[in-house]
């Protein structure tokens, strides 16, 4: 049966009032819709039955066509949905399907909690969804979560709230879950309850569209043992337990936090946006503005470099960079501009700037100068390790690379060569096809690490 919803506990329902009036809801919606392949969706079944003989009410919030209905069962479903043209009329006699947004109704009895919940980054949600989603969670849960959560997260904690005391949750989800430092306190929620874990991760493969590693996640709310265990699939059928989520013989790099005082890793500039403040020679050149006065050496990539390349000198910096036509110059926010620049900067049309940085500064274009790191490193790699090389260009870190800070002259070649040398590619989770991204305080781990053998050894 498909419905609209009925006022019992309803708190808001219509799609443009719960995701907020605003263009960005075409572009969400058409984010989110992803279907699940039926082999995936027979998959999850097959857990949840391995756990679960007798099924009372199955809930499934971002149901789509309430494909999840077909399989398993149970004695009732009711999905959710927040986009009419995806609520189909043909379902399983015990099946519903309500045109409503998944944060609408308050339950809290369902035996399972299953679905594939829409993966919508933070920064793509609807004006004031997000945040009325995160007050029915703190509400809930009393967890308060980080505005950089990714949209499924939401999902995720709802179906940990709907199911009911000995409840499971199976849902399709990232399995960058088990480790980004975005997901810690979904994590510490569940460790907390003791609630077993189950994850088992896909192969990169399952989904056409979606450029992420996806994972069957169960969580058994009947166990508080605080279990977590780990599979990859090898085939669709058939899956191998991993020792660690990283899939090697190692556990998960570590976070570390490191003053400024010490060596330390800090994230690249994020300027508000790249293609107005920085530029490439091409853009320099016809605006005007001199180097060293209105523009600075930056590198927002490490790609256009040799994989042995060991130090960014000024000579690789121009034929790699300004003579190849990447963005390469930063604009200089630490003096007065010059007219030159003032007058690129008035030139630049409103519709480049406009992201949630440049609209919430005063002068839009006006971030905080970085300085200049001793080590350039990549944040993304495949295999082992970054690339990550000596700044003899004196480069400013912008975007995916990340600037190594306060190690002396006379120790930066030895410090990029431990860290060139370093196996990240054990310990560090890969997320999409392979690819793996260091996060900062990881790196900050990997540098104290460093530190300590060196010491020891001199
Ligand atoms: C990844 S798709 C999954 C669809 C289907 N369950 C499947 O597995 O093929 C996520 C679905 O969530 C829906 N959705 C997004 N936000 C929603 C909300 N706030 N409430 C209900 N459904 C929502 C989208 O329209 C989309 O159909």
């Amino acid at each position: 049966m498909f419905r609209t919803p009925d006022n019992q506990n309803r708190v808001d329902y219509n799609p443009v009032t719960t995701l907020g009036e605003c263009e960005k809801v075409g572009l969400y919606l058409n984010r989110c819709q992803v279907d699940t392949p039926d082999a995936v969706v027979k998959e999850v079944w097959r857990h949840i039955a391995k756990r679960r003989r007798k099924i009372g009410k199955v809930v499934d919030f971002g149901a789509g066509d309430a494909r999840f209905a077909r399989y398993g069962t149970f004695e009732s479903y009711q999905g959710f949905e927040i986009d009419s043209a995806r609520c189909v009329e043909k379902l399983p006699r015990n099946a519903e399907l309500i045109n409503a947004c998944a944060f609408s109704q308050t339950i809290t009895d369902a035996s399972i909690c299953t679905g594939n919940p829409p993966y919508v980054r933070n920064q793509d949600m609807p004006e004031g969804w997000r945040e009325r989603a995160a007050a029915i969670i703190e509400k809930r849960s009393g967890v308060k979560l980080s505005g950089l959560a990714n949209a499924w997260q939401y999902f995720f904690y709802l179906s940990l709230l709907t199911a009911n005391a000995k409840g499971l949750v199976a849902l399709v989800i990232p399995f960058e879950w088990v480790s980004r430092p975005s997901s810690k306190l979904l994590r510490e929620y569940i460790k907390d309850k003791g609630w077993r874990v189950s994850v088992y991760r896909l192969r990169d493969s399952t989904f056409d569209r979606v450029l992420t590693t996806s994972s069957i996640t169960i969580i058994d709310k009947r166990h508080d043992d605080a279990v977590w265990e780990f599979f990859q699939y090898d085939n669709l059928d058939e899956f191998s337990p991993l020792k660690f989520a990283t899939g090697t013989g190692a556990s998960v790099l570590e976070y570390k936090r490191r003053k400024r005082t010490e060596i330390h890793a800090k994230r690249g500039l994020s300027p508000g946006t790249q293609e107005a403040l920085v530029l490439t020679e091409g853009e320099r050149v016809s605006n005007g503005l001199i180097r060293g006065i209105d523009v600075v050496p930056c590198v927002t990539t490490l790609r256009p470099l040799m994989n042995d390349a060991h130090s960014l000198t000024v000579n690789v910096f121009s034929k790699a960079y300004v003579d190849a036509g990447k963005r390469c110059w930063l604009i200089r926010t630490d003096r007065k501009p010059s007219k030159q620049l003032m007058t690129y900067l008035n030139s630049v049309p409103a519709t480049m700037h406009d992201t949630s940085t440049c609209s919430g500064r005063e002068d839009w274009w006006r971030f905080t100068m970085p300085t200049q790191p001793a080590i350039l490193c990549a944040t993304g790699f495949r295999d082992r390790a970054p690339k990550v090389v000596s700044n003899l260009a004196g480069a400013m870190a912008v975007g995916g690379v990340c600037g190594i800070y306060g190690i002396p002259q006379y120790r930066i070649a030895k410090f990029r060569n431990a860290i060139a040398a370093h196996n990240f590619g054990r310990r560090v989770v890969s997320h999409s096809n392979g690819l793996r991204k260091i996060e900062i305080n990881q790196m900050n781990a990997v540098l104290v690490g460093i530190e300590k053998k060196q010491k020891k050894n001199l």
